[in-house]
């Protein structure tokens, strides 16, 4: 199996399946930093939970609060799925270090102009990649790229829009037309990716206090997607997937195609078109697109993570 030990900013609204990105990017990535954006929840909680995750990990990486809300459309938040805490299922241990900044983008920028050839590794709404890519439109001279959980064939909050392009389809416009290198992780592979009950078990086995909030964490998100759909075994775990396709892309399969984002319409608006046509004369592709994916062997990846997270305190 290929893997590399990839530079990153993590973008994220954690957010049940965030919070398994942070842990995955632990054990995989050299992190230089975690940003913050509302999404799942509110941007207070959405960070509250990145430092609740920093803490239980032990990480010494900075975390800096972005974007309240945002570019265009009114916010809305997914307490439905994650709860009104962002975090719904476990107890969760008090985080002792504040917030380093609240100028996420501000940090972007600096954090990438510092460590060309990083990763933007987003996974929730696009606004803080959006805002930075516009203030700093050559921001890309110095990014490997950018890979985001989001969009697919269908949708999961309207018919045809994923959530996190949905909650920003301008800012997902902006990134996904931004010409940079881009990896999606879209419904089509997340939900392959499914926090099973004997998934979750071998979670349950693991020693420490990250394996017992992380249990709960996925009994909470299994059984809020169990009740909500009529075909899932468990919670689709979408984020850490964003991860994987960088750390470990032997466990994918992929498509390179061309792909634009709608900002518009009742059940088109964050919807991504993706162009699968034959026709030779088709755009050029702007994205890889992950199609497939060893759920086993990424499941792998997460125990090996969660145990060495726990491992940390
Ligand atoms: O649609 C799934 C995405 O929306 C995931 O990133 C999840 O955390 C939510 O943000
Ligand atoms: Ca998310």
């Amino acid at each position: 199996m290929t893997t590399s030990r990839p530079q990153i900013i993590l973008d994220c609204d954690p957010g049940h399946d965030d919070a398994v990105a942070i842990v995955v990017a632990s054990h995989t990535c050299d992190i230089l930093g975690i940003t913050t954006v509302a999404g799942n929840a509110p941007l207070d909680r959405t960070t509250y939970n990145a430092r609740v995750l920093r803490h239980m990990l032990n990480l010494d990486v900075e975390v800096h609060s972005g974007a309240g809300r945002p570019l265009v459309v009114p916010p809305v938040f997914a307490g439905y799925v994650h709860g009104e805490s962002g975090l719904d299922g476990a107890d969760l241990p008090e985080p002792t270090r504040a917030v380093d900044g609240t100028d996420a983008v501000g940090f972007i920028i600096d954090t990438v102009r510092a460590h060309p050839g990083c990763h933007l590794v987003v996974t929730g709404p696009m606004t803080n990649i959006a805002l930075a890519l516009r203030s700093h439109p050559d921001l890309g001279n110095d990014l490997a790229g950018i890979s985001f959980m989001g969009g697919g064939t269908f949708g999961n909050r309207t018919p045809m829009a994923e959530f996190n392009l949905w909650a920003d389809p301008h800012a997902a416009q902006i990134v996904v037309n931004s010409g940079l290198p881009l990896t999606m992780a879209g419904l089509d592979v997340t939900h392959q990716f499914q926090a099973t009950p004997p998934r979750i078990e071998r979670v349950r086995e693991i020693d420490g206090q990250l394996a017992a909030v992380l249990s709960g964490l996925f009994d909470f998100f299994s059984a809020n997607y169990s009740s909500r759909h009529d075909d899932m075994e468990g919670a689709a775990v979408h984020d850490p997937l964003a991860v994987l396709a960088l750390t470990h892309p032997d466990l994918f399969t992929t498509e390179s195609r061309f792909v634009d984002v709608v900002t518009d319409g009742e059940h088109t608006r964050g919807m991504t078109v993706i162009d699968r046509r034959t026709l030779i004369d088709r755009p050029a592709a702007t994205c890889t697109v992950l199609v497939g994916i060893d759920a086993d062997a990424a499941w792998d990846v997460t125990i090996s993570a969660i145990r060495a997270g726990s491992a940390n305190r």
